[in-house]
């Protein structure tokens, strides 16, 4: 572990990149009790982040003082495996285009946010920050992965190099208000969040779980990740990246009936064994965090509790009573 330094954002003119997104929207949420001085964000229309010169411009003109990189073309697993070179392309413009941006413009703090799947597929568990890049990545996203990694490696080459203040958060899957609910390109939880919903409502007696059901993860509420990115960009400064989780897992068979109960929805699940298991099992090491003094505080079940009822708020579904 590298040096600790406080560093406040009081006062701070802070640009979320991906302001509108499910992280940066937390994380803008959440800066509203931090009395920053004034929020600077712009969508992909007005601001598309793959563009050198557009961003460039953008934070020349914006001069932020403090950044959080949280865009990123982001997808489940089945979006992921089918558009490889579009989730490695749009990641590594976006990452490195923000982050020169940032160094050109002599921006004072950047926390930029990776995934867990920076890590070896095979990696031991929990998986510690040191296992980056000791092994194969995980077939179906590694595209993703590879961009992930090159933002976290270009961040430390900034830090080096130019001596610029630059952090890496590693957050473990999210979930929460303004998650994407398209069974094409959603995660695990929001996608069985809104089956359930579904199966629930159309009085489906079975319910199918992609892969066995067996894989087990880590699930983070978004508000965490806001809280965790807020806390690390007032107290950290180093080169080592930081994983961000509940160090926690379930597997997919109990999350799927934890979700049935909070919907109501008591069924039998059918495995569909075409669809992939991906890794059997990711759960983040959460050490580096807890050292710093920062810890996750939203059980899983009341997230999913909350989460639920943003669902039916954000679909438009008829809100339903909460078993
Ligand atoms: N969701 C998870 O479970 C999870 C887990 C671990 C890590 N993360 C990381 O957290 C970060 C944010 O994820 P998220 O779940 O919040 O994603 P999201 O909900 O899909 O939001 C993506 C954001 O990125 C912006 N964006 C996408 N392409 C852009 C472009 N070319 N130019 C400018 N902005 C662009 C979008 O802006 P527009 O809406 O204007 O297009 C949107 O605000 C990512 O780095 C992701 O890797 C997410």
């Amino acid at each position: 572990m590298t040096d600790s330094t406080r560093f406040e954002l009081e006062g701070k003119r802070v640009w979320v990149a991906g302001h509108s997104g499910m992280v940066g929207s937390a994380v803008v949420r959440r800066l509203e009790s931090e009395g920053i001085g004034s929020l600077i964000s712009a969508s992909s229309s007005e601001v598309d982040l793959r563009r050198q010169d557009a961003t460039e411009r953008f934070v020349d003109d914006t001069r932020p003082e403090v950044a959080i990189i949280a865009a990123a073309r982001v997808g489940g697993i089945h979006a992921n495996r089918s558009a490889q070179a579009d989730f490695l392309y749009d990641n590594v413009l976006i990452a490195m285009n923000s982050l020169r941006a940032c160094q050109l413009a002599g921006v004072e703090k950047v926390a930029v946010l990776g995934s867990s799947c920076i890590y070896p597929a095979e990696a031991d568990q929990p998986m510690r920050e040191e296992y980056l890049l000791t092994g194969p990545l995980e077939a179906t996203n590694e595209g993703y992965a590879v961009a992930k990694i090159a933002a976290l490696e270009y961040g430390k080459m900034l830090r080096h190099q130019y001596d610029m203040d630059v952090i890496s958060l590693m957050p473990t899957n999210l979930y929460g208000p303004g998650d994407n609910y398209d069974l094409e390109t959603s995660h695990v939880l929001p996608a069985l969040l809104r089956k359930t919903h579904e199966a629930k409502v159309s009085d489906s007696s079975t319910l199918t779980l992609w892969g066995s059901g067996r894989p087990r993860r880590e699930f983070l509420h978004v508000d965490d990740l806001a809280d965790a990115v807020v806390f690390a960009l007032k107290n950290y400064s180093g080169a080592d990246h930081l994983n961000v989780g509940t160090g926690e897992d379930v597997s997919i068979l109990e999350l799927a009936r934890l979700i049935g109960r909070i919907v109501g929805w008591d069924g039998e699940y059918v495995f569909d064994s075409t669809m992939p298991d991906g890794v059997m099992r990711k759960l983040l090491e959460v050490g580096r965090m807890r050292e710093l003094g920062w810890e996750a505080s939203t059980p899983l079940e009341a997230g999913i509790e909350s989460t639920y009822r943003s669902f039916l708020e954000e679909t438009g579904l008829t809100t339903v009573e909460i078993s």
